[in-house]
């Protein structure tokens, strides 16, 4: 199941930064700016309990999030990313997974991961720029699920028919939130017409 976010703002941006001629230090900004538009959809549903709040003149009856965010970015891209969510959400743990595409065959490489604990209310939110294959995002969702977590979201910036077939069918309980699905892969499994190599972009590394 996935959402895209057709915001005006969302697709303004998204235009913004597939422009070849954006740098890295704008790159960056908007890419941040898009994931928290992303997180707003995404978190819609997060459960709440009722709070009464003494203000200056009353008590108010409010609420508050109940649910712990866990934030999951997928290294290297997924860094981009994160500065964003701790923003909107600045009591989530952070935890790390490092995959990259195996540059033959596309497959992802586990490098590094460090998660902290799963709690009965935790909501892993999973991110990374590019859904492309699926590989590298199904994957983190799988271990991120032999950790114990429950309920997850994976919010992506792009992503692409072949990929969202492939995590959903592996992840059908995993909603996904993207700005935009495009059009198909190309023969190196990039995205058409994306953005290019988001860590690359992200990152100055070409
Ligand atoms: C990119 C991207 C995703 C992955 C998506 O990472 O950030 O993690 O590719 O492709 P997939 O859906 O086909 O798995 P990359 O492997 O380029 O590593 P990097 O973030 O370190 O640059
Ligand atoms: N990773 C990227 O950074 N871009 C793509 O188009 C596909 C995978």
């Amino acid at each position: 199941m996935y959402t895209e976010v057709r915001h005006p703002l969302v697709q303004h941006k998204l235009s913004l930064v597939r422009d070849k001629e954006t740098g890295s230090k704008l790159f960056r900004e908007l890419i941040g700016e898009i994931s928290k538009f992303l997180a707003y959809e995404a978190l819609r549903e997060i459960p709440t309990e009722p709070v009464a709040v003494e203000t200056p003149l009353e008590v108010a009856q409010c609420h508050r999030v109940t649910s712990e965010i866990v934030l999951v970015p997928i290294l290297r891209a997924g860094i981009g990313m994160l500065d964003a969510l701790t923003d909107l959400v600045p009591n989530a743990r952070i935890g790390f997974l490092g995959m990259y595409r195996d540059p033959e065959t596309s497959a992802p490489i586990e490098y590094y991961a460090k998660l902290p604990e799963a709690k009965p209310d935790s909501t892993a939110i999973v991110i990374d720029p590019m859904l492309a294959t699926g590989g590298s995002s199904a994957a983190a969702v799988s271990l991120i699920k032999e950790k114990g977590f429950r309920k997850i979201i994976f919010i992506c910036i792009v992503s692409c028919p072949e990929g969202l077939a492939t995590f959903s069918k592996e992840h059908p309980d995993v909603p996904i939130y993207t700005a935009c699905v495009d059009r198909q892969l190309n023969s190196h499994n990039y995205i058409l017409p994306g953005l290019g190599d988001a860590g690359d972009r992200l990152f100055g590394t070409k």
